[in-house]
C-alpha cells in the first residue's frame, strides 16, 4: 500500500523537485511513530508481567529444570535429540503454534578420555579439554618435548625448531573474536612446521585453572595432528620454564573421536500473525552446547528467553498481526548446521522476515540491544526501545551478533541481538562453569522483557521494517 503511494510520491517528486517526497517520507516516519506509540501500553503489560508479574523468574526457573535435567547436550548425542523430545512436549503444553522440528545433519564428535601430563622437569597431570573436530592420539599417547610460542608469527620465527614437538600456545587474551583463532587453526600452523600435537592457552579473560573447550578447523592438506586447550596458568608456567632454558616433556592422551554425521532438529514454535500470518519475526538461541558444563549460559539462556517471548504474549493473550517464530537451532558450536539448513530451506520466504534475532552472548543484565538495520530502521527501533528504559537504559547499538543469524543479515534482513558483560561471559564460555550458578533470574526477567517487547512491537506494527 505504502510502496504505491512512494511510487506517486516519487513521480511527483521527479516532476515538482525533492520537498514532496520529502514531506512524503516524513509523513510515513511520522505515521510509524504514531504505530509504535499506540503499543506503549502493551509495551508496559509485558514488562510488568515479566519483571513484577506471572512470570518473574519464570525463564530461569525453566531454565534450572531443564539443565538440571540434562547438562550438557553437545551434537550428535542422545541427551541433545532427549532435550529436544523435552521442549516440544513442553512448548505444546504451553499452548504455542505450529510447534515441530525441522530434521538438519550435524557433526558426531566424541571426546572420550584424555589427559596431558608433563613427565619433565616434574611430573604434573595438567587441566585440559581436546578440542571439538581433533583426532585422538595413538593409545599410549603422544610424547615429545615442548615448544611454546606466543604467536602465529613467533611459530614462523621458530619454525626451525618445531619439528617433533608439542606446540604450546601461550598468547594473550585481546578479545575473544581475535583471540579464538589460535584455538581454530593452533594445529593447521603447528603440523605445517612439524609440530606432532598442539597445547593452546583457553580463550579466556581469566581462569581459575579453568579449560575452554570449542570447535576447531583442520586443514585437508596439512597433517591431522591432536589439539587441546590447557589453562592460562600452566601456558604461563612453561613459557617460565622454556626461558629459562628447562626442557619440558609432556604425554598427551586423547581417544577423541570423528564418528559420521547423525540427524538432529533444530525445534519451532509460533504464535501465529493474524493479519500477516506468513511474515515472520523470529526470536531464536540454540539448544545445543559443549559436552562439559551444563550449557546454561551458551546457550540455555538465549534458547529460554526465546522461548519465554513467546510464552508471554500467549499468558497475556496479545494477537500480534505478523507471526512470531522461536526457532532454537541445533549444532551451533560446530559451526552452525542447524542454520544453515534453515537458510537453505526457508531463503525463498526471504522477503517475508521481518526481523531476524538471536540471543548468543548471555542473557546477563542488557547492556545495550545491538541491531543490524538501515538508518530509518534504526530510528524505529529507537522508539521501539522507549518503554522498557524506564526500567533499565538499553541503548541501541550497531552491529547484531549471532552465527545463527548472520546469513539473514548479511542478505539484508534488519537483525538483533543481546549485548552484556563479555568479560563475563567468556570466563564461563565452553567450561565446566557454564551452569545455573553464572545465572541471575533478575537479569534474565529484564532480557526476557526486552526481548518480548521487541518481538511483540515490531510484529504487530502496520509496516515491516524498512531494509
Ligand atoms: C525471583 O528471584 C528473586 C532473586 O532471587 C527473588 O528475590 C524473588 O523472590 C523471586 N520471585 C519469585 C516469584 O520467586
Ligand atoms: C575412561 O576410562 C575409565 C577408566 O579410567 C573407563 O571406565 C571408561 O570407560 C573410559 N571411558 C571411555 C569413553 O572410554
Ligand atoms: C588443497 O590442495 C588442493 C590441490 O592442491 C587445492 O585445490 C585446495 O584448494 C587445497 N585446500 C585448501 C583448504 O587449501
Ligand atoms: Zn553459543
Amino acid at each position: 500500500m505504502k510502496c504505491y503511494l512512494l511510487f506517486i510520491a516519487a513521480t511527483l517528486a521527479t516532476c515538482q523537485g525533492l520537498p514532496v517526497l520529502d514531506t512524503y517520507l516524513r509523513w510515513i516516519q511520522s505515521s510509524t511513530l504514531k504505530d509504535i506509540e499506540s503499543h506503549q501500553s502493551d509495551a508496559e503489560k509485558i514488562i510488568n508481567h515479566a519483571l513484577y508479574g506471572p512470570a518473574q523468574n519464570q525463564s530461569y526457573n525453566r531454565l534450572a529444570e531443564f539443565t538440571d535435567t540434562f547438562g550438557s547436550r553437545i551434537a550428535g548425542s542422545q541427551n541433545l535429540e532427549n532435550a529436544i523430545d523435552y521442549m516440544v512436549t513442553k512448548l505444546k503444553e504451553d499452548g504455542l503454534d505450529n510447534v515441530h522440528t525441522e530434521a538438519a545433519q550435524v557433526p558426531h564428535w566424541v571426546r572420550g578420555n584424555e589427559s596431558a601430563v608433563m613427565i619433565s622437569p616434574r611430573y604434573h597431570p595438567m587441566a585440559m579439554l581436546g578440542l571439538g573436530s581433533s583426532i585422538g592420539t595413538p593409545p599410549e599417547g603422544v610424547t615429545a618435548d615442548v615448544l611454546v610460542v606466543t604467536s602465529f608469527d613467533d611459530l614462523k620465527a621458530k619454525a626451525s625448531k618445531a619439528k617433533g614437538k608439542i606446540i604450546v600456545y601461550n598468547q594473550q587474551y585481546v578479545s575473544y573474536g581475535k583471540t579464538v583463532q589460535y584455538r581454530a587453526l593452533g594445529a593447521r600452523e603447528a603440523a605445517k612446521v612439524g609440530g606432532v600435537a598442539s597445547l593452546i592457552r583457553s580463550v579466556t579473560p581469566f581462569s581459575i585453572y579453568s579449560p575452554h573447550t570449542g570447535w576447531q578447523d583442520y586443514d585437508d592438506n596439512v597433517t591431522k595432528i591432536p589439539t587441546a586447550c590447557i589453562t592460562i596458568e600452566d601456558a604461563e608456567m612453561m613459557q617460565r620454564m622454556q626461558e629459562r632454558g628447562v626442557k619440558i616433556r609432556v604425554t598427551l592422551k586423547m581417544e577423541a573421536k570423528n564418528l559420521p554425521p547423525v540427524m538432529s532438529r533444530n525445534t519451532v514454535a509460533e504464535i501465529k500473525g493474524s493479519k500477516y500470518p506468513e511474515q515472520v519475526v523470529l526470536v531464536s538461541g540454540h539448544l545445543d552446547s559443549w559436552d562439559v558444563g551444563q550449557g546454561a549460559m551458551d546457550d540455555g539462556g538465549g534458547a529460554f528467553i526465546s522461548w519465554q517471548a513467546l510464552s508471554i504474549i500467549r499468558q497475556l493473550g496479545l494477537q500480534p498481526k505478523r507471526t512470531i517464530r522461536m526457532v532454537l537451532w541445533t549444532a551451533e558450536e560446530e559451526g552452525g548446521f542447524g542454520s544453515q539448513q534453515y537458510y537453505k530451506e526457508h531463503k525463498k520466504n526471504i522477503d517475508n522476515f521481518d526481523l531476524v534475532m538471536e540471543s548468543d552472548d548471555g542473557t546477563f543484565m542488557p547492556l545495550g540491544f545491538q541491531f543490524a538495520g538501515n538508518s530509518a530502521a534504526r530510528t524505529i527501533m529507537q522508539k521501539v526501545l522507549e518503554p522498557i528504559q524506564k526500567v533499565q537504559s538499553i541503548p541501541l547499538l550497531s552491529g547484531a551478533e549471532g552465527e545463527d543469524i548472520d546469513e539473514w543479515i548479511s542478505a539484508g534482513v534488519p537483525g538483533g541481538s543481546i549485548a552484556t558483560d563479555q568479560n563475563k561471559y567468556f570466563k564461563f564460555h565452553h567450561t565446566n562453569a557454564d551452569t545455573m550458578t553464572v545465572q541471575d533470574p533478575t537479569e534474565m526477567n529484564i532480557c526476557t522483557a526486552l526481548w518480548t517487547v521487541v518481538a511483540y512491537t515490531v510484529a504487530d506494527m502496520e509496516d515491516m521494517l524498512p531494509r
